[in-house]
């Protein structure tokens, strides 16, 4: 048995030997630093959604006004995710100018977050034509890309780009890995550090964050967005397809095999997580407003809690329109919603 006195030394040896393993895998351990500490300060968050990211804001009912980030704010949220339809505001030629009207309004939404203490992850949403042929959409995403990182690159580091939302259709795993490290390449010259959020195709599904390759770039956070199941979630949402009419009266009641199912999920976006040293991001979730309330509390409240207890961050989609857990006409929170939303973080 060792005397007392060697413990020190042995410990001490042993801390030094870690040090400098780690020393030698320079990638991964600055990688999760910087980034993960990020996410941290991202929190919970909600997504603006249906307002910027329609063709043109106002055309899908919503309007964003300055209330709604002091209202957020006051609530307890971290941050908004901010979905953006630029492709609808660019030219369709080189040099794919986006139109500096529209601009100047994404421009007042991230300082209307800001002059709240929201922090604001910056999407593109939307681009229908790059989904249905990547190739013939490369330099134009990439165009506007740059536009949006030169004109923003000297914002303050509590802003997050996330280059497209939802990678679907055409944009298979291949495609997806080369664009996205095509734009951070281009991005990265006029904003080195800036986070950058980054999801696997399948729109952001958990099942395909294995075919995601990553540049080795020390600021990129994870997302995957979560909507299952999807009968339950989407049951009445006229986007999904007549299908979604047949899921009307699907409830969720927090049984076992449902709760067994969502950790199943979690756990296996954490494993992945751990096994990349990337930090993830549940950029949205949400039930539609044709499920019932109760049901909507209930799958609210689980997703939340798996979030937070695999230490992930996240928002939830969406504000004020057909997920909304505000009320925008009555000019109220949907109490129920936003208990479920910010019980566990205030
Ligand atoms: C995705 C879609 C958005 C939709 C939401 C819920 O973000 O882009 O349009 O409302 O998911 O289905």
């Amino acid at each position: 048995m060792l005397g007392s006195f060697y413990r020190p030394a042995l410990l001490w040896a042993a801390a030094s030997t870690l040090a400098v393993i780690l020393s030698l895998t320079p990638g991964k351990s600055a990688q999760a630093e910087t980034a993960f500490d990020f996410n941290r300060k991202l929190g919970s968050g909600i997504n603006l959604g249906n307002a910027l990211e329609a063709p043109k804001e106002g055309d899908w009912g919503v309007i964003l006004q300055p209330e709604y980030f002091t209202l957020i704010k006051a609530a307890g949220f971290n941050h908004v995710r901010l979905p953006v339809s630029w492709s609808t505001h660019a030219a369709v030629d080189a040099p794919y100018t986006i139109e500096p009207a529209f601009v100047e309004r994404v421009d007042w939404a991230i300082k209307q977050a800001r002059d709240n203490g929201l922090k604001v992850v910056l999407n593109m949403h939307h681009y229908e034509q790059l989904e249905a042929d990547p190739a013939a959409h490369t330099q134009r995403f990439i165009a506007m890309w740059q536009q949006i990182a030169e004109h923003l690159q000297k914002e303050p580091d509590d802003l997050a780009f996330e280059f497209y939302n939802e990678p679907a259709r055409n944009i298979n795993a291949d495609k997806w890995n080369s664009l996205f490290a095509q734009t951070l390449k281009t991005v990265r010259s006029s904003n080195p550090r800036r986070c950058v959020v980054v999801g696997p195709i399948d729109w952001n599904d958990v099942g395909e964050l294995h075919s995601l390759q990553l540049p080795n770039d020390k600021n990129l956070l994870v997302t995957i967005h979560y909507y299952a199941p999807k009968r339950f979630t989407h049951q009445g949402a006229s986007w999904i397809g007549p299908e979604a009419d047949k899921w009307l009266g699907t409830k969720w009641t927090g049984s076992a095999k449902e709760t067994a199912d969502m950790t199943a999920d979690f756990d296996k976006a954490a494993d992945w997580g751990r096994l990349h040293a990337r930090p993830i991001y549940v950029g949205e979730f949400g039930a539609y407003e044709k499920a019932d309330m109760d049901s909507r509390v209930l799958w609210t409240k689980a997703v939340r809690a798996q979030a937070q207890s695999h230490g992930f961050s996240d928002a939830y989609w969406e504000f004020c329109s057909g997920f909304g857990a505000y009320d925008p006409q009555g000019k109220k929170w949907r109490t129920p919603l936003l208990d479920a939303l910010t019980v566990t973080t205030k």
